[in-house]
């Protein structure tokens, strides 16, 4: 039998208003609070509850609502993980829409990528079980909320491909603790369009990029000249060596080893914290590394913060009157270990969406060459199999590799916002990977 553990939990991060690496999709601009009168209320801790042990209380004080037009139960609220320095992590809970009585109901836990982005993108935006539309009205969107298991997937996007096996190293470790009051059940975890090890990725840009028609071969040799520079800056500084104390790119000094790792990424696609376009954008005009389809990101991506800004919203969700963070301080704080090597403790399921750039196919596919495991052997030798939602579908939905417990999958017609780009293909994945029963 297999009991899955997964939480729901959705962070909302500190920081100020602007954008970070792979953060490109979220809005640009949270609005302030919309001040209309309304009482936004106080946002609600729930540490004191727990504290004194009165569960019961913080399930009451949690409870979202009302939203107009949002009937399902829900729970909100932040939890303080650090008093010294006023650290509070906020969640969204759904419960199972529908739950055996028995209390099987798999939990499963999103983290948004970015870093610091915040996952009320992947509520919003990616899974549901709400999809704001233009009118800025709650609706239930996202076909498969309506299924009986009632989950909003836990897959993990790009940045959350280093935290993630973090936490779940870390629920491993806790596990082990003879004194433990809890155990968490971890039964496993996805990555998606994960960036786990720049050092074997940054390289596969350049030619994915010519390969897709993306860039010329002269683009595609500055690209890749300036990639490899820096793969050399994060091996030089992952051997701590002194490195060239500063780099001169299309006019951006940058004075640190550390920086020049970011600074390139950033100078060549990314574009967040570089001051002028990227590379990418100068050369292609598009302004979408999440889905080579598109020329921009679409316009719905954003309509979430401006529900966010509706002070009724924000009482019923328990934030109060709080700004909302996008979170590049967080970036700030963090954005140099985006150029560390983490390999994952527990890979259970790595997916990727076929038309992603910024997380490519080819670069998920290098960094798993040289993961050393014990099935490696098996993983390169695998024969991929063809996934169909349904046996009888003429559409193939994706492409899958297994060896034991782990899967990678490709999944076709997506980009980086996956469950925004292929919602039926991305749940059916993400069912069968939480109900065991193969592609
Ligand atoms: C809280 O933050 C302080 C300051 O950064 C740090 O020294 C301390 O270890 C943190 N406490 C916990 C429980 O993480
Ligand atoms: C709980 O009920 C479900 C559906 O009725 C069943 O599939 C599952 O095996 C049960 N789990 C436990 C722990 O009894
Ligand atoms: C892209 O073009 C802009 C405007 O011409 C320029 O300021 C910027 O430096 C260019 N970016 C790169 C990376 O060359
Ligand atoms: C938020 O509300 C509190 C009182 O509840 C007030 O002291 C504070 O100034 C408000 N902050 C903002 C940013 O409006
Ligand atoms: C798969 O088959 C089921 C039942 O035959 C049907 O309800 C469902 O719509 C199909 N899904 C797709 C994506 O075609």
């Amino acid at each position: 039998m297999r009991v899955q553990f997964f939480l729901s939990v959705i962070v909302l991060v500190c920081g100020s208003e602007a954008k970070g690496a792979l953060r490109g999709m979220f809005p640009d601009k949270h609005p302030p609070m919309l001040q209309n009168g309304v009482d936004p209320g106080q946002p609600v801790f729930l540490t004191p509850y727990v504290e004194k042990g009165q569960f019961d209380q913080a399930q009451k004080a949690s409870k979202v609502g009302p939203i107009p037009g949002v009937t399902q139960d829900s729970y909100a609220g932040f939890f303080t993980v650090n008093k010294t320095t006023n650290s509070n992590m906020y969640f969204w809970f759904f419960p199972a829409q529908t739950s055996p009585s028995n209390g099987s109901a798999p939990v499963l836990l999103w983290l948004q990528g970015g870093p610091g982005g915040s996952s009320l993108f992947g509520l919003f935006v990616e899974n549901g079980p709400y999809l704001i539309n233009k009118d800025i009205k709650f609706g239930t969107g996202f076909s498969f909320t309506d299924k009986d298991e009632g989950y909003a997937t836990n897959e993990e996007d790009s940045y959350a491909g280093k935290y993630v096996p973090a936490i779940s190293y870390k629920i491993h470790m806790e596990n082990q603790n003879p004194f433990k009051k809890l155990n968490i059940n971890l039964q496993g975890l996805a990555i998606g369009d994960g960036l786990c090890d720049p050092e074997t990725m940054m390289p596969q840009y350049a030619d994915f990029m010519f390969q897709i028609g993306m860039l010329d071969e002269t683009q595609r040799d500055y690209f890749q000249k300036y990639a490899m520079q820096a793969t050399t800056f994060f091996i030089i500084s992952y051997l701590k060596a002194k490195a060239a104390t500063y780099i001169t790119l299309a006019g951006y000094k940058t004075t640190t080893t550390s920086c020049a790792q970011r600074c390139i990424f950033d100078m060549l696609l990314n574009g967040d914290l570089y001051p002028y376009k990227p590379y990418f954008y100068n050369v292609t005009n598009t302004n979408n590394y999440y889905n080579f389809l598109l020329t921009e990101p679409p316009a719905d991506f954003d309509y979430y913060a401006t529900a966010l800004a509706d002070p009724m919203i924000r009482r019923a969700i328990h934030v109060g009157n709080l700004t909302y963070h996008s979170g590049e301080q967080v970036e700030k704080h963090i954005i140099n270990d985006i150029m560390d090597t983490v390999k994952p403790w527990v890979a259970v399921m790595m997916y990727t969406g076929q038309l992603d750039i910024i997380v490519a196919i080819p670069l998920t596919e290098a960094f798993l060459q040289t993961v050393q495991w014990s099935g490696l052997d098996r993983y390169k030798s695998a024969d991929r199999m063809i996934w169909r939602i349904n046996d009888s579908d003429k559409e193939v939905a994706g492409y899958v590799r297994q060896v034991d417990n782990f899967y990678q999958v490709i999944v076709r017609g997506g980009g980086h916002i996956l469950p925004y780009d292929q919602p039926a293909r991305s749940f059916d994945m993400i069912t069968r990977f939480i109900s065991n029963t193969g592609f």
